[in-house]
């Protein structure tokens, strides 16, 4: 495939490799209620411990908010996760069955772990909407010709993608041409084409206008209880926006600080200390 796939030179993927995640039929069981378990997860890089027995889990379903100060390990729990990076130790499951210290990236992917990097990888040639359909199409993995016609259940899915997304208007221009936070959301919106069931985003609003982190707040708020999302940010009013009724992981040095109602670790005189520390 001849595209533009720019940002993927970052510690991310670009269109069509394994972080674009997939969903099989088989399913994942979650019949104890949470989706993915972090236990005692330990990363080190010469000697540093960049994750240092991290344990976490996150429900079925659950939109969880993800902070902590530069370095603190947040990136590295979602490479653990994704199969990029292996642990030296601790286990990871995605439901009660799938070992993710025993899957490759492709596997895990495919399992239905979705990952959107900080830079959008989108095919800038291609329309707005012709990108929603190649995604759909590395779902199905099957290479047939592009753009063969689709079925009517395909075009609402792709039309119910777009208004999510609020990009319907936008549809029919070249990728290339949207705004960078247009640009991130149709990036969600190719992953959300694969259905995945835990979706991982890391600093989904860095670089956006206020207005346009805003609107992914209220998109991130859709989606929760449809899917299961892990969301890293710096930006607290982002945080506070998208943290509502939910829960707000504080990680520091590779481990978590805290964990609670935004309300409660906001007040936490630990965290208090590790942000105004620096
Ligand atoms: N591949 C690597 N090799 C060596 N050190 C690494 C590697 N990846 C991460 N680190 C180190 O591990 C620590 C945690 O990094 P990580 O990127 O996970 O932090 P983060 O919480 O995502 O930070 P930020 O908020 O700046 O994105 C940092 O000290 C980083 O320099
Ligand atoms: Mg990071």
């Amino acid at each position: 495939m001849t595209t533009n796939t720019s940002g993927a030179g970052e510690r991310g993927g670009a269109p069509g490799d394994a972080s674009y995640g997939h969903i099989l039929g088989t399913g994942v069981d979650t019949s104890h209620g949470a989706i993915l378990y972090l236990e005692d997860i330990t990363v080190s890089f010469d000697g540093f411990k960049a994750l240092n027995t991290l344990t976490l889990d996150i429900g079925v379903g659950e939109l969880r908010c993800i902070i902590g100060p530069n370095g603190a390990g947040k990136t590295t729990m979602m490479d653990v996760i994704t199969g990029k990076t292996r642990p030296d130790s601790g286990t990871a499951f995605f439901g009660q069955t799938l070992d993710l210290t025993l899957m490759s990236e492709h596997q895990i992917a495919h399992a239905g772990i979705g990952r959107k990097f900080q830079r959008p990888t989108v095919f800038e040639h291609h329309t707005v909407f012709e990108n929603l359909e190649l995604a759909m199409e590395m779902d199905k993995r099957v290479w047939t010709t592009l753009f063969a016609t689709l079925t009517g259940e395909q075009r609402d899915a792709i039309a119910a993608n777009l208004e999510l997304i609020r990009l319907t208007r936008e549809a029919h221009r070249p990728a290339g041409l949207l705004s960078h936070g247009q640009k991130q959301w149709l990036e969600i919106g190719m992953l959300l084409m694969q259905e995945p069931q835990l979706l991982l985003l890391d600093e989904p609003v860095a670089g956006m206008t206020d207005a346009e982190t805003e609107r992914t707040g209220e998109l991130l708020n859709e989606l929760r209880g449809k899917h299961s999302l892990v969301v890293v940010e710096h930006d607290m009013d982002f945080v506070a926006a998208i943290a509502v009724g939910g829960r707000v992981t504080v990680l520091h040095e590779g481990a978590v600080l805290a964990e609670g109602s935004m309300d409660v670790v906001q007040n936490d005189a630990r965290v208090i200390e590790v942000y105004l520390g620096r």
